[in-house]
Order: C-alpha cells, then sequence, then structure tokens
C-alpha cells in the first residue's frame, strides 16, 4: 500500500467526526433505518453477533445496525461519547449496551478484554494527513482491535469499499479535497479502499472465514447525503475473521 508517513487522525478530522456525528445523530439514525442498504447489513450481520457475550462496537455512533439481543454486554465506543446526551443514551441504546469514550487507535482497555470486536463505517473515517497516513491508521485499528480481543475472539467489520480501478483517482484526489471537504462541509473527509487490500490486511492479523459483498439497495449514503447507487462505486463488505489462539 505503499510508504507510511505519519500514523495518527489529524486534530481537525477528529474533531470534524466529533461534531458531525454528534450533531446529526438523529439525520444519520433516521437514513439508516430507512435506507434498504443499512437494512442489507443489518441482515448480513445479524448472525454474527449471536454467541458473543462482551462485544466492544467501535465507532459506535450511537447507531445499532444490528440486533444487539443476543449480545450479552455491549461495550459502545465512540470520539464524542463524554459529550452524548442523557436523551441519546436513554432513547438510543439498548439496555445491555454502555457508552466509553475513546479512539479507535488507542482503545482504552486491556489486553484480552472482549471476545468480539465489531467495527461498522469506521475505517473510512480515520483520516490522517496523507492517504498512506490514512491507510495507516487502518492498520493501527486493526491492531488495537486485535490487542484487546481475547484468543480465539471474533472480529467483524462492515466497510464501504470501493473498486481497484477507482484506487488511483481517489488517491490523486486526496491531497485537493481533503482540505476543501473540512472547510467548505461540516462532514469530515473520508478515505476508502479496495475490499481485497482490506482482506490482505486483515488476513495477516486474523483467520478469515467471511468476506461478503452486501447487496446495495437504489441509495447510499455519502457525506451524510442520500445519493442514487447508480452513481457511486462503494460497495459495502462484512469480513469476519477469529483471533488466533
Ligand atoms: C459513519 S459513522 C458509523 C456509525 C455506526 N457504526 C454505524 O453503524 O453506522 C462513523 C463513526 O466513527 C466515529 N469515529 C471516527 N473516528 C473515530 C476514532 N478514531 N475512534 C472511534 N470512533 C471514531 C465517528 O465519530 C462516527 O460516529
Amino acid at each position: 500500500m505503499g510508504s507510511v508517513e505519519t500514523a495518527g487522525q489529524s486534530g481537525s478530522v477528529a474533531e470534524a467526526n466529533s461534531r458531525f456525528f454528534l450533531d446529526n445523530i438523529e439525520m444519520y439514525r433516521k437514513s439508516v433505518d430507512k435506507i434498504g442498504t443499512y437494512k442489507n447489513i443489518r441482515n448480513a450481520l445479524n448472525p454474527h453477533v449471536i454467541g458473543i457475550e462482551h462485544l466492544l462496537d467501535i465507532g459506535n455512533g450511537g447507531i445499532f445496525d444490528y440486533d444487539a439481543s443476543p449480545v450479552r454486554k455491549i461495550t459502545a465506543l465512540d470520539l464524542f461519547f463524554d459529550r452524548l446526551p442523557d436523551s441519546v443514551r436513554r432513547d438510543y441504546f439498548p439496555p445491555n449496551a454502555e457508552p466509553v469514550p475513546g479512539s479507535a487507535l488507542d482503545i482504552p482497555f486491556p489486553d484480552n478484554s472482549f471476545d468480539g470486536v465489531l467495527m461498522v463505517m469506521l475505517i473510512h473515517h480515520l483520516v490522517g494527513k496523507t492517504w498512506q497516513a490514512s491507510w495507516a491508521n487502518a492498520i493501527r485499528a486493526f491492531d488495537e482491535a486485535k490487542r484487546v480481543l481475547s484468543p480465539g475472539g471474533k472480529f467483524i467489520l462492515v466497510e464501504s469499499c470501493i473498486p481497484r480501478w477507482f484506487f488511483p483517482f481517489e488517491k490523486l484526489a486526496f491531497a485537493p479535497t481533503a482540505g476543501l471537504v473540512e472547510r467548505v462541509t461540516s462532514h469530515p473527509p473520508a478515505f476508502q479502499y479496495p475490499a481485497d487490500d482490506i482482506h490482505k490486511a486483515l488476513a495477516d492479523r486474523f483467520d478469515i472465514s467471511d468476506m461478503t459483498l452486501v447487496p446495495v439497495s437504489s441509495h447510499v449514503l455519502h457525506f451524510g447525503m442520500k445519493v442514487p447507487s447508480m452513481f457511486s462505486p462503494v460497495k459495502p463488505y462484512v469480513f469476519v475473521g477469529r483471533k488466533r489462539d
């Protein structure tokens, strides 16, 4: 994937994530409830969380795009959960879930703490100053997930991926557009990867048992906006693996 320069989500990007997803939690929840692509993600995810005792849901954002009831305990981690209004916690969190503030890049839990770790639509938000730094962040998040998983624990990743042919264009566009997105929109910049690159990075760390393309419906979300799928190259994938014993 090229050379790694700096690791770490830019401070302004972390703050833009916190602000955007806190301010737009209601809009985002409604979109996830309504858009068929997210229903397909929910259906794809549900079987995988069954049987998990203690799940760490990283980049949860107050959104549970899966049935939380078969899981005994869920720790939901996000950058802005120190600012989560009581009403959101009361109305949107299932009784077995607890919000905890923290970053995917420095997970505030000891090694081997969970038997399941989940990341839904998080990786493309771990944007650094360059696309290489963004990829380094993705790798760091995978390493952190592995660290806090107990041996044999399950890692589940849902990520929107781009086709290989689109990647060179996205890399070229990163430098001119990332700053622009931060200046002219309230949405944080994002950077997506081909599914095969994610699969390879995961296979270096986990025993991968599943990589499934989730069918898109008529619409997907881009920068918080509902976009017809025919105009978007992105496709969501579910990856499932286990930490080696
Ligand atoms: C697109 S939302 C996904 C929300 C939810 N997981 C879902 O199923 O739709 C991305 C979330 O990742 C969070 N996020 C971004 N960077 C993060 C980081 N370094 N650590 C933890 N969460 C982060 C954002 O605050 C936001 O809530």
